[in-house]
């Protein structure tokens, strides 16, 4: 395999984006804050990292970046980078933590401190409400599986954004869709890890129905620039088998086709549908005017490419089953291949197809690497290679016409990285886990250089 690209430099420009492009760094709660502070409830990531064989040696969230405590600290590395802009999340649990009912004012009172000190520090709010954190309380009476969960997430939202919306830039509902259903509910890599058809086809309509009745009780408060993340997958056959061909299709389907399909057209897409529908709550079609009610913006994550084929399958399966395969490509420490072509691509396909005129934003594109402070440095080249060649493809679909707004680097620090615990390490600013030391990256310098305002 090719070693990754390095380079100790940026050979974009600010200059060569928009003027009002906004920069911004990438985070969320349960990655960073810390769990175990501040009256935060149980979450299905507490128990499921318990669980010996989910979570790397079961590491969890409870300490994580001590963010916390650490937070006005890194609200000011965050202004010294320069970025205009924060996306981070609020935690369910820390907010309710029996996910309905009892709030927890602690809770709610960090935010209003962390949006308050992002305003005095010039960084424009992005808000999720949902970045995985689900109240284990609500995972008891079936999670992302039990139609009444999209009511209680929608009065959650209505809780934060009452207090904080009066400050916020954006407001997203939830990250990344395909993650909260398919990953956590038939591949069994994230919380709650099933792996079941019913399931995952209750919950990839449920969480849709979820984002749309918080948008709708978000709307009725006049809170303005609603949206939704999604990540996608570049997504092409391994070969021309016919085999390869289908599996590959009915993949893109599954990851990048079937919300889309739910939020901009009101449908779903057949193909993957024809295997989902048995199992789908009943009456799901009454929903789908409101799923595509409009959107104000859409949230991008990008990472990767998958190269499909077909695996074997037999016939009493619910669905064929699809082999992701790696290529020829140099891989990050997630074992990725680095594909920013992806990106370009995706990006214009998306608005070609989809969303047309409506603002998109990358809410997260970054890579692990293997970082270390040597010397009280950190040269992470590989990670500016990797965002310049990002930076890259953005630049180009905006010069197609996709009406790209914004890009938000994954992560402004180190952090729990889910399933594979303390290893991956994603940050522009690296972190010692023990000390939580936080030491700014090579590419955290050279991209404060590069948004330095000339
Ligand atoms: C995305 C998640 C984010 C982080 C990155 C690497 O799927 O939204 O929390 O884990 O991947």
């Amino acid at each position: 395999m090719p070693a990754l690209a390095r380079q100790a430099d940026f050979t974009v420009k600010r200059s060569d984006f928009p003027k009002d492009f906004i920069f911004g760094t990438s985070t969320s709660a349960y990655q960073i804050e810390g769990s175990s502070f501040g009256g935060c409830g149980s979450s299905h990531w507490d128990t499921f990292s318990a669980t010996s064989g989910n979570v790397v040696r079961c590491e969890n969230g409870a300490l994580a970046c001590a963010h916390y405590n650490h937070w006005e600290s890194d609200l000011d590395l965050m202004k010294d980078l320069g970025v205009e802009a924060y996306r981070f999340s609020t935690s369910w649990a820390r907010v309710m933590p029996e996910g309905r009912g009892a709030v927890n004012q602690e809770g709610l009172d960090f935010y209003d401190r962390l949006v308050d000190g992002m305003l005095s520090r010039g960084l424009a709010p992005n808000l999720t409400l949902y970045h995985w954190e689900l109240p284990s309380a609500l995972s008891d009476i079936g999670g992302w599986r039990n139609r009444d969960i999209a009511d209680y997430f929608a009065d959650y939202a209505e809780i934060v954004v009452k207090r904080l919306g009066d400050r916020l830039s954006t407001v997203a509902t939830i990250n990344e869709p395909w993650c909260v259903t398919w990953y956590s509910h038939f591949h069994g890599a994230h919380a709650p890890g099933m792996r079941d058809i019913r399931a995952v086809s209750r919950a990839a309509h449920i969480v849709p129905l979820a984002h749309a009745k918080a948008v709708s009780a978000l709307r009725a408060l006049g809170q303005k620039d609603l949206g939704i993340v999604l990540n996608f997958e570049h997504t092409s056959a391994l070969d021309d088998k016919p085999s390869s061909l289908e599996a590959a299709s009915l993949t893109e389907g599954i990851y990048n086709r079937w919300f889309l399909g739910g939020l901009f057209k009101g449908e779903y897409p057949a193909d993957v549908l024809h295997y989902l529908e048995p199992h789908m709550p009943k009456g799901w079609h009454a929903d789908m005017e409101q799923i595509a009610q409009p959107i104000d913006w859409l949230g991008i994550n990008y990472y990767t490419r998958s190269l499909v084929s077909a695996g074997k399958t037999d016939p009493d399966c619910a669905l064929p089953e699809m082999i992701g395969n790696k290529g020829p490509l140099p891989r990050t420490e997630m074992d990725w291949e680095v594909y920013p072509e992806g990106l370009g691509y995706l990006l214009e396909w998306i608005s070609n197809n989809y969303t047309g005129t409506l603002p998109l934003a990358i809410t997260e594109n970054g890579m692990a690497n293997k970082d270390a402070v040597v010397d009280g440095v950190v040269d992470d080249q590989e990670r500016i290679a990797y965002l310049d060649a990002h930076f890259k493809q953005a630049l180009g679909a905006i010069e197609k016409g996709v009406p790209l707004r914004a890009y938000f680097v994954w992560s402004f620090m180190d952090n729990f990285e889910w399933a594979l615990g303390y290893d991956k390490r994603f940050g522009l600013v690296h972190v010692d886990f023990e000390s939580f030391k936080r030491t700014p990256k090579a590419s955290y310098h050279v991209l404060k250089k590069l948004l330095e305002k000339s």
